[in-house]
């Protein structure tokens, strides 16, 4: 049986899978949807997942419903998928070798249809919405979501309506939503008060979209499953993701527990995540071993998609960092922008948030808290092009620097 359970490990009240519900009727904690697999052995579904490869149904050729075994089950007129997932996993000698660890691979979310993770969560999310009966889907966004919900809710038909902090998602995330005809709210305040005013809204017409919503984590969680895959389910000693309102890391926590559970895998990477200094309330939690979460009243950081003062998914990110044996860490804005530039030199490219993982690779690895001989897999979140404005700043360099040529 498939079904919503809240995350609330002292609480445990069970709800029907398609409840709209957006938390715990008992103690308002988030909602997790709990997978009793439909499966023969681990063995057996390995082979299966990799036989898909050579299929022609649309949900084999998603890297998401290719693992559907472990995802509510729909009919397959209700999927809305546009073949997302599938993203390389990069190794990246030149980056490794700057960064002070000797096997760095990059697993590439950015290189999905809308050029973030989020289409693997909202691929899940919007096949939900479309099943439930949706006629609009909204979101608050830094802008990736809010692109990446413009983009499916279009596919399926419904009204889009996305909130967004004003003067700070990129114009390329921006044009995204415009480009994909959704409405386009913008707040005055940060994306916590763009996420506010949504919630308050409290619009029953509206199906909402932000990573608090569960199922928008079962698709996300297979981003691991495909880079496991990658490794011929042998883990990588860490797993170093970017956080902002942390649903991606509760995602990945949720993906290691199962595959382990499952027997798919004998041990699990260890889970780091990286926020961003001006935007680090998670990563002040963890320092101060603290078991409650203070929010940053304005969050402030280049990594415009990381800048969040109020993570709503910080209990599930934490389990997942606690049961893996992982960390969080907070890396400034300058380590940011060298780590972007070496990525964007090594022929990869990412945008700001992203690189914050390799940052925080290279600050532990000096500190002598990453082992250099360790495998290490940093997730690359969004592509080069999401925020293009942000490389002519940071790339423009002056005239008078190379001679005969004008400023770039
Ligand atoms: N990296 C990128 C490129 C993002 O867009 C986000 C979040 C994150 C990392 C952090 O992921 O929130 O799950 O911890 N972007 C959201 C948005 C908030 O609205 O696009 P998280």
């Amino acid at each position: 049986m498939t079904y919503l359970r809240c995350s609330a490990a002292d609480c445990g009240a069970a709800l029907e899978l398609h409840d709209r519900s957006l938390a715990c009727p008992k103690c308002g904690d988030l909602l997790e949807v709990v997978i009793e697999p439909r499966f023969y052995s681990a063995c057996d579904l390995k082979n299966i997942w990799r036989g898909r490869r050579a299929s022609g149904d649309p949900r084999d050729i998603s890297g998401v419903w290719r693992f559907r075994e472990f995802l509510p089950e729909y009919p397959l007129d209700r999927v809305v998928t546009m073949a997302e997932g599938n993203t390389p996993r990069l190794r990246a000698r030149r980056t490794a070798a700057w960064s002070g660890v000797r096997e760095l691979w990059f697993k590439h979310l950015g290189w999905n249809p809308t050029g973030s993770f989020k289409d693997l969560g909202m691929t899940a999310g919007i096949t939900e919405a479309n099943f439930v009966g949706a006629r609009a889907v909204a979101c608050a966004s830094t802008g990736n979501t809010a692109a990446s919900l413009a983009a499916y809710a279009a596919r399926a038909g419904l009204a889009a309506r996305v909130y967004l902090p004003m003067g700070q998602a990129s114009n390329n995330k921006l044009a995204q939503a415009l480009d994909f005809g959704a409405q386009v709210v913008q707040i005055e305040g940060s994306f916590d008060d763009a996420l506010d005013a949504l919630l308050s809204a409290g619009d029953p017409d509206l199906y909402f979209l932000n990573s608090i919503n569960p199922f928008r984590i079962e698709g996300q969680k297979t981003a691991m499953f495909e880079l496991l895959e990658q490794f011929e389910w042998r883990a990588p000693d860490y797993v170093v993701v970017p956080g902002g309102n942390l649903g991606n890391s509760s995602s990945f926590g949720k993906a290691f527990a199962e595959l382990k559970t499952q027997g798919f895998i004998d041990r699990v990477p260890r889970l780091i995540v990286v926020q961003a200094a001006g935007a680090n309330p998670f990563a002040r939690l963890w320092e101060s071993h603290s078991k409650q979460l203070t929010p940053v009243a304005a969050p402030d950081t280049v990594a415009t998609a990381i800048r969040i003062g109020n993570p709503r998914s910080w209990r599930k990110a934490l389990r997942g960092v606690e049961f893996t044996g992982g960390m969080v860490i907070d890396v400034t804005d300058e380590e940011i922008g060298e780590a972007k530039a070496i990525i964007g030199r090594d022929g990869i490219g990412c945008e700001p948030a992203s690189a914050a993982t390799l940052a925080g690779i290279k600050k532990l690895a000096a500190a002598g808290q990453l082992d250099p001989h360790a495998v290490v897999a940093a997730v690359l979140t969004g592509h080069a092009l999401k925020d293009t404005d942000y490389i002519i700043r940071s790339q423009t360099r002056p005239s008078e620097e190379v001679p005969g040529a004008h400023a770039r």
